[in-house]
């Protein structure tokens, strides 16, 4: 028996104004996206924000339903909402936060299994790492390297074969 160690590196910023205007400008877009959101239930507004290769921004928002399961998390309405306006554009970077009943929150939101298990399947495709960057405020700034450093022994495509 051996034991493999995996271990992720992950760019930290203490403040806002140490950050690229790229990622800056997309924390403001995913911010905006909160106000879109549709959170009856959890009250808890996740703004996603997407840059693409070409350079358009794709956002999304938590949307939710009473049905709770039907719901969808911030992160996969802008991936789902990107690949359909923009099927093959490479995806950059992206940006999320979150707002509890209308205030900042102050950990960082960082997407779910389910959202992670979509980011890197987008991510493997187009071959190119996707850099996400979490809004902490009081705790700074978190940008991994990529989805599937957040994903290690992920199921892929390749398993179905
Ligand atoms: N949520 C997201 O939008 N993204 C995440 O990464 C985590 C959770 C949403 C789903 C639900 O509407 C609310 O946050 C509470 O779980």
């Amino acid at each position: 028996m051996k034991k493999i160690n995996i271990s992720i590196d992950i760019d930290y910023f203490s403040t806002k104004s140490e950050l690229s205007s790229e990622f800056q400008n997309l924390l403001e877009k995913a911010d905006e996206a909160t106000k879109t959101s549709y959170s009856p239930y959890s009250n808890f507004q996740v703004g996603a924000a997407i840059e693409l290769e070409n350079g358009e921004i794709i956002s999304g928002s938590n949307q939710e339903n009473a049905a709770y399961p039907s719901g969808l998390c911030a992160e996969r309405v802008a991936i789902f909402a990107a690949a359909s306006r923009f099927p093959g554009v490479k995806i950059k970077n992206i940006a999320i936060l979150a707002r509890k009943k209308g205030s900042i929150n102050h950990t960082p939101v960082a997407p779910c299994g389910s959202c992670r298990q979509v980011l890197v399947e987008y991510e493997s495709n187009q071959k190119e790492p996707i850099r996400l960057v979490l809004r902490a405020e009081k705790e700074g700034y978190i940008i991994p390297q990529s989805i599937s450093d957040l994903l290690p022994i992920s199921f892929t495509k390749d398993n179905l074969m």
